[in-house]
């Protein structure tokens, strides 16, 4: 599916759960998202980008009372981390917001009213996982045993180790308590239920239609197909959105998180224009394009539950769902209990963020697993980084600012632009089609010709060869110059810090982060003064 330019596009990712710190495998959603705004802007698209914290559920009231604090306290810890660290990467938001604010609650509940007032809930009773020794009913995480679909061990709510499915309230086999480890057993408990049998037909016509990466779409129309039982939306918890009419129960995380995508629309768009109704153009009218960034985990989330929910309260929908693959450490699943986790801000105590961005995308195609370690890291940076794109830079702008100090006089050759309209085309159709790893790739192989085309012609020879020998030498400096400007360009995307570090060595005086790609083929101007060239990357040793 190709995003239509004319209409705006809204770029969302995943709602971290701020029950704990930021690790490498969150960034997965957030990073490739952030190349993907920084990229369309670039070509021209109007594009805002929102996320938020997700406030509520089970991982954020099991957080508080591990650390004997309130779940309010406990978000507004994690809360203020996630901030920090999406500034240190450079995830720009346009909005990051959070899913307990007014407008959340109230848009919540608006939904929820629009579902029952058209006739998509009902009252049921269900058998939920209860404690004796507790004494308390065990919702979500607060209960772990086995899946009924696949034999792994799972969490109430979600087969975490297995085949990814989403569990209903009552189909864990084997329960037992999280807090005490006892057995438990299922009580009765009156809780409603989304009609969510009667949205078949219409998921597996929206799924067909679905933009983004097929995991996401392939892997909601097969459950679809096999069969969709209705869906618990209700919890017995004190935490969250209440549901409306009932003190007793809150909704099921799952329900307010992704609303959290409209609201953090509403508060940015009204904060922004005044308008309290901008949001609608987005959510209501059909009007403008949504692409969600989450992980291959979340996936039944978003491609089942919650468009059934906007299409059964009268909302529009997403044009598309793009999944990254897991990351696993050593071909293990991340495990916080385990120690097999990477912290984000232990990594930056180390390495510079650019370089875990660029890592992130370059190590593995966007759909697939990626098997952090820190070889492949050291590999990466120090094989690609520091030898490609490093060294180009750093060895062309030493020997320009030796022999002329500006950027030369001399026309750029065919085969220069030859070289950066391919790798320019290559590029926009690897980010059409999510596939970040084709986009650095083919930036890489530009440098990679930018440094044989530096070696072939021999530079260091013309200069010392008279008047002749010193313009051609110029002309060949100046052509090279363009290649690093195009890369530079291309790769801001990626490494937004690194690629202003290089713009300004080139001596431009213009903001990177806002140059469209028409720039690309736009001759280098002869005369400007370059600046003392420093090293980009630093080797890393292991
Ligand atoms: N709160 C939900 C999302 C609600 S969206 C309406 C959630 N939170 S999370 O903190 O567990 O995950 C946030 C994002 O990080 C999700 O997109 C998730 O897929 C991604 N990842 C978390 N751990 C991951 C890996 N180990 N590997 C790749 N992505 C992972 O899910
Ligand atoms: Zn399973």
């Amino acid at each position: 599916m190709k995003i239509p330019i004319e209409k705006p596009v809204l770029v969302t990712s995943a709602l971290p759960y701020v029950n704990g710190e930021c690790h490498i495998g969150h960034l997965r959603t957030y990073v490739p998202a952030d190349i993907y705004v920084r990229m369309f802007r670039k070509m021209g698209y109007d594009v805002t980008f929102v996320s938020g914290s997700d406030t509520h559920g089970t991982p954020i009231v099991l957080s508080a009372e591990a650390q004997g604090i309130t779940p309010g306290e406990v978000i507004v810890k994690y809360h203020a981390h996630f901030k920090q660290v999406f500034k240190e990467l450079h995830v720009d938001f346009d909005y990051y917001g959070q899913t307990d604010s007014e407008t959340n609650h109230r848009r919540t509940e608006d939904i929820v009213m629009k579902l029952i007032e058209n006739g998509h809930v009902y009252k049921g009773e269900i058998k939920q996982a209860f404690c004796t020794t507790c004494g308390r009913f065990l919702p979500d995480r607060y209960v772990e045993g086995t899946c009924p679909y696949c034999g792994e061990s799972a969490r109430g709510d979600e087969c975490d180790q297995g085949c990814g499915k989403h569990l209903e309230p009552g189909e864990i086999m084997e329960p037992r308590c999280k807090i005490c480890g006892n057995e438990a057993e299922f009580k009765d408990q009156e809780h409603f239920f989304l009609k969510l049998s009667s949205f078949t037909d219409f998921l597996l016509d929206y799924l067909d239609t679905l933009g983004g990466t097929l995991n996401a779409r392939n892997y909601a129309k097969e459950w679809v197909k096999k069969e969709l039982l209705d869906w618990c939306i209700t919890r017995n918890l004190e935490w969250g959105v209440k549901f409306p009419g009932r003190e007793d129960l809150v909704v099921y995380v799952w329900v307010d998180a992704p609303i959290g995508y409209i609201a953090f629309t509403e508060e940015l768009l009204a904060a922004r224009s005044g308008d309290e109704n901008a949001w609608r153009r987005f959510w209501k009218e059909d009007k403008a394009t949504v692409v969600h960034f989450i992980g291959t985990d979340i996936i039944y989330h978003h491609c089942i539950f919650w468009p059934a929910m906007l299409k059964g309260a009268g909302y529009s929908l997403p044009a598309a769902v793009v999944a990254s693959g897991m990351v696993k450490i050593d071909g293990k699943k991340f495990s916080k209990s385990r120690g097999d986790v990477v912290w984000v801000t232990e990594f930056l105590e180390r390495f510079h963020p650019d370089t875990l961005r660029y890592y992130l995308v370059a190590q593995s195609s966007h759909t697939k697993e990626l098997d952090f370690s820190w070889q492949s890291f050291a590999m990466r940076v120090n094989k690609e980084l520091v030898a490609i794109f490093g060294n180009l830079v750093y060895r062309v702008l030493s020997f320009a600012s030796k022999n002329f100090g500006v950027v030369p006089d001399g026309d750029i050759e065919e085969e220069v632009f030859e070289a950066i309209k391919k790798t320019k085309e290559e590029v926009i159709s690897a980010v059409e089609d999510y596939e970040f790893k084709k986009f650095v790739d083919a930036v890489m192989k530009l440098a990679d010709f930018g440094n044989s085309y530096f070696q072939r012609e021999e530079p260091w020879h013309l200069i010392k060869q008279g008047d002749q020998g010193r313009e051609r030498c110029g002309a060949i400096v100046k052509n090279v110059l363009q290649l690093i400007k195009a890369i530079c360009i291309l790769l801001e995307a990626v490494m937004p810090a690194k690629m202003e570090e290089a713009w300004q060595q080139l001596g431009m005086e213009n903001d990177v982060h806002t140059v469209q790609l028409d720039e690309l083929l736009v001759p280098i101007e002869s005369g400007i003064a370059l600046k003392e060239p420093g090293r980009l990357f630093e080797k890393v040793e292991l």
